[in-house]
């Protein structure tokens, strides 16, 4: 392997994007290849299609550099890198597995023109084994597989990128797994280099511990609802124990977005099929699920009726957290869905999801009535649920919400407003483990 490797990155999307801007503003050459030809074309012009903060800026930094190239498909990446990371989708399949035929397609496409001795990484989140599967496609003993995972939030993952906690890189080659770990040699951080197995569990494990501490804090917020407890003060309570730590106990209308839901799923189907039943993660989706009834019960509670056919909704937020335009597994539109099917019109607003119609007609959007403000949603609406945490809705002015709104109930799926001063507005207020 040279000195200076020429990186590839095939697939474009949230990771490779990440990936590839940051190794390039590291100071690597980097060659990213994506099918979507008019997503090539905007980024050459150094449009970036997705909300992610700092992007932009090192996306031109490394283009203007010379340094960061866009391409049309997987070939040429394969044919002009020494190290190719794959970061291309891994969808939840109908059994709940993960779908490899993308890493399969892109790892057929780059196998025969793969430069000799070059590694390929696995970047995006696969199943333990993956590296072998990739290995098989390839069919080449010149070219080592290596599992790369990435810890990266959406939001956030420009800086997660360049200050993480740890890199871990994972490989049967010890020498193939220190080649990729060079890559990382400017950051200031732990590098953890493990079998490959170990690697892809690394990831697993990362993501079902996280999911597990918002199902225990969304279950406790349960129980301070049950007893009169206020759940604010009990994650100051017990966060303040650094063996727990207050990180990710931030109780909401259960998790979402474009990886727990499907790693979570994936990591006990592959439990399941090595003869693991792992209940604790099967507990841990289960109480997300009813997270979320809870949530509609909120509603229904606020409404005065479990039947919503003729109550309209004022929602605010869609995305799955706030800091992204990401709709993938929002439990705000899971929420809105079943809100929906009880015959609730909603009528919602997303600081991301003002704009054109086009994007109304997102399928993911289909039968909302998406507004272009705050405002506009809470006009004549009967409850107010905020979904999303957005910074803008903290501070929403009390006297315009009675003003608009033709009910008087909030229900605040995020903690995100002051109790006291919705109540002393005149408002009826319902949080998530709040005191009442
Ligand atoms: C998550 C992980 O945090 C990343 O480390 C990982 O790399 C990534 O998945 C991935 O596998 O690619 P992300 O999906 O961007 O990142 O979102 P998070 O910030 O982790 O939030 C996930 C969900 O949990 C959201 O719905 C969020 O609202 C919810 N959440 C998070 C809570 O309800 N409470 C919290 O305290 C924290």
């Amino acid at each position: 392997m040279s000195d200076e490797p020429v990186i590839g990155v095939v697939g474009v999307g949230y990771v490779g994007l990440t990936t590839g801007a940051c190794l390039s503003h590291l100071g690597h050459t980097v060659v990213c290849g994506d099918v979507d030809e008019e997503k090539i074309n905007r980024l050459r012009n150094g449009e970036i299609p997705i909300v992610e903060h700092g992007l932009t800026e090192i996306v031109n930094e490394g283009i203007t550099a010379g340094r960061l190239e866009f391409v049309v498909g997987a070939t040429e990446v394969g044919e002009r890198s020494d190290i190719v990371f794959l970061c291309v989708p891994t969808p939840e399949d109908r059994d709940g597995s993960a779908d490899l035929s993308f890493i399969e397609a892109a790892s057929a496409e780059i196998g025969p023109v793969l430069r000799e001795g070059a590694i390929v990484v696995n970047k995006s989140t696969v199943p333990v084994g993956t590296t072998i599967v990739v290995g098989e496609v390839i069919q080449r003993a010149d070219i080592k597989v290596v599992s790369n995972p990435e810890f990266l939030r959406e939001g956030t993952a420009v800086n997660d990128f360049l200050h993480p906690d740890r890199v871990v890189v994972g490989a049967d080659d010890r020498g193939a797994a220190e080649n990729v770990a060079e890559l990382y040699s400017s950051i200031e951080t732990e590098i953890i280099i493990t079998d490959a197995a170990s690697a892809e569990t690394i990831k697993y494990a990362a993501n079902g511990f996280l999911a597990m501490k918002i199902s225990f804090v969304n279950s406790v917020a349960a129980m301070c609802e049950a007893v009169g407890a206020d759940v604010v003060d009990v994650v100051e309570g017990i966060g303040s124990d650094r063996r727990i730590g207050r990180e990710f106990l931030q109780p909401g209308p259960g998790w979402g977005g474009s990886c727990f839901p499907k790693d979570s799923h994936s990591l006990v189907h592959l439990a399941e099929t090595r003869g693991y039943g792992f209940s604790m993660m099967r507990s841990v989706i289960a109480v997300n699920d009813e997270q979320r009834e809870r949530m509609v019960r909120k509603v229904q509670r606020a409404a005065g009726t479990n039947d919503l056919n003729g109550v309209t909704i004022s929602v605010l937020g869609l995305t799955f957290k706030a800091g992204t335009d990401d709709l993938r597994d929002s439990p705000s539109l899971a929420i809105i869905g079943r809100l929906r099917e009880l015959g609730a019109t909603v009528r919602a607003y997303d600081p991301t999801t003002t704009g054109t119609l086009s994007q109304i007609q997102d399928s993911f959007l289909k039968g909302i009535e998406v507004q272009q403000s705050v405002d506009e949603a809470m006009r004549e609406g009967d409850v107010l649920v905020i979904l999303t945490e957005w910074p803008e809705f903290r501070s929403l002015d009390f006297e315009r919400v009675k003003e608009l709104l033709s009910g008087s109930a909030i229900v605040d799926t995020r903690n995100l407003l002051d109790s006291q001063s919705v109540r002393a507005a005149g408002l009826d207020y319902d949080g998530v483990g709040r005191k009442a």
